[in-house]
């Protein structure tokens, strides 16, 4: 059974989903810590709820991103983390969390990655008039969604969707293969080959 750190910024309806998928036994997991960068993010409510270990540390309480992240990386090592979940985290990470946990931490993507990566991604895609987007968990590396490509729902664009409409829409798939990529990783089943994520 691995442990699970899970970062978020927000509403936390992912880490909502990886718990309910560990307490139904669909994930050979435990979420071990919650750790937010936001003091109101109501993820923190339901990880509570749910007798999980909170901490909330803001980067503008730390001289920076250096500091910050280290002590996160340190709540991560003290409750003995194998796997760094993202789940809508809204800050891109840097040296200290990949030094770490490259390899260990990934990231949850509303659109099919390299298509519309960073914010607003369901805008994006509709802008830009596709008519496909979809889903994509990936390994985190340097770039901005740019990390090896784990697993991917292509998800329809209707002609009629507002931002709000595709959100929904992809967010029920998210929901879905969160879980299913983090079952894949605990049961050793992921390899990285350069770009390319190997399902064992
Ligand atoms: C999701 O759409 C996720 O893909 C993106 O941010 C959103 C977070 O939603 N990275 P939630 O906080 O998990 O509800």
């Amino acid at each position: 059974m691995i442990k699970i750190g899970v970062i978020i910024s927000g509403r936390g309806s992912n880490l909502q989903a990886i718990i309910d998928a560990v307490e139904l036994g669909k994930i050979p997991a435990q979420v071990a810590v919650v750790i937010s960068n936001n003091p109101k993010a109501y993820g923190l409510e339901w990880a509570k709820k749910h007798n999980i270990p909170t901490k909330v540390y803001e980067p503008k309480k730390f001289p920076d991103k250096n500091t910050y992240e280290l002590e996160i990386v340190k709540t991560l090592r003290a409750h003995q983390v194998d796997l760094v979940c993202l789940a809508g985290y809204m800050r891109i990470v840097g040296e200290p969390l990949l030094q770490q946990y490259f390899g260990k931490m990934i990231n949850i993507h509303p659109a099919l990655l390299p298509s519309f990566p960073g914010l607003h991604s369901q805008k994006q895609a509709l802008d830009y008039g596709a008519k496909v987007s979809g889903v994509t968990v990936h390994f985190v590396d340097e770039g901005c969604d740019t990390g090896p490509i784990i697993l991917q729902t292509a998800v329809p664009v209707m002609q009629d969707d507002t931002e709000e409409t595709l959100s929904a829409r992809i967010l029920e798939q998210e929901h879905k293969l969160y879980p299913e990529a983090i079952k894949l990783f605990a049961e050793g089943k992921l390899k990285i080959e350069g770009r390319k994520v190997k399902i064992l």
